[in-house]
């Protein structure tokens, strides 16, 4: 019997050419970084490609969807009331913090941005489809678990995915439930697409061994060829209140995220020389 994972790699499809928002700037690309598991390194992902994007030169907004405000957490930064999703979705730009690092902007979220009866996938659309007197290549949007309709509306407003799992039983094991999900949305022209798979390594693991090899056999080109290691570096730059690309660039997870943005870039690059833009610009 086909697994659903094996089921979904097979045919999901990358280029999804569906429009949805009209207007939006052909080179603003929305790119959810996104997990159905806690803890497996997507807003360290997020703000490490946030970084290592905006030292290739790209205007980045990083988007903090996840209630624990993970994103100003981990880059120590202190949030001033009036910002917030809402705010930043209606067009007040002072709701963003600007040049955290050169090139990349954070917006953080506000408590208030968490009322029952909101859709935050809504305001991400929003964004992208604001007229910045600078605008965005890229927004970047940290998430939490995926878990029911919010996260699935938040996954809807994306024009990518960028699924992170760790190399572990629990975090592969709980993938095919949310790749069913995935592959529904897609069926129905809702959902990203799945950019690809970015592994995460826990303590101990080496790259390129058995979890990392089984992981590539089953995903195959699904699979981003760079993976992250665990490494306390990681940690010490998170006591600093910086991404390690940034605090330690030489460094073997700051060398994947960099890696790991320039085979993105690329990919992106090579598909709109032919033609293809981000689903919403299509
Ligand atoms: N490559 C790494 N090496 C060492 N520690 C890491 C690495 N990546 C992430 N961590 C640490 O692991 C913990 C979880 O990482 P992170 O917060 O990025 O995960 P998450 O998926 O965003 O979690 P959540 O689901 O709670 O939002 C953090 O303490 C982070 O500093
Ligand atoms: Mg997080």
């Amino acid at each position: 019997m086909t697994s659903p994972i094996n089921e979904y790699t097979d045919t999901h499809i990358i280029v999804n050419n569906s429009p949805d928002i009209a207007g939006r700037p052909v080179n603003t690309r929305t790119v959810m970084i996104g997990s159905q598991k806690g803890g497996v390194g997507k807003t360290t992902t997020t703000i490490n490609l946030g970084a290592a994007f905006s030292e290739r030169g790209k205007h980045v907004l990083v988007v903090d969807t996840d209630p624990v405000s993970s994103v100003a957490a981990s880059l120590h930064l202190e949030v001033p009331d009036f910002c917030g999703l809402e705010r930043a979705a209606a067009g007040n730009a002072d709701a963003i913090l600007r040049d955290v690092e050169p090139g990349l902007d954070v917006l953080p979220c506000s408590p208030t941005d968490f009322r029952s009866d909101v859709r935050i996938g809504g305001w991400i659309q929003q964004l992208g489809e604001q007229e910045f007197e600078d605008p965005y290549d890229l927004i970047l949007v940290d998430s939490s678990p995926y878990t029911g309709p919010r996260s699935r509306d938040l996954l809807c407003s994306a024009d990518e995915l960028l699924l992170v799992i760790r190399a572990e039983p629990l975090s592969y094991r709980t993938l095919p439930s949310f790749l069913h999900d995935l592959r529904r949305l897609d069926n129905l022209d809702l959902g990203p697409n799945l950019r690809g798979i970015i592994l995460t390594l826990p303590q101990g693991e080496p790259l390129g061994g058995r979890w990392e090899n089984g992981l590539r056999n089953r995903f195959g080109s699904r699979m981003m060829p760079q993976a992250v290691p665990y490494d306390s570096v990681v940690g010490y730059s998170l006591a600093q209140g910086l991404p390690v690309v940034i605090s330690d660039p030489e460094s073997v997870p700051a060398q994947q995220y960099l890696e790991l943005a320039a085979e993105l870039e690329q990919r992106w690059d090579e598909e709109e020389a032919n033609g293809v833009v981000p689903r919403s610009a299509a």
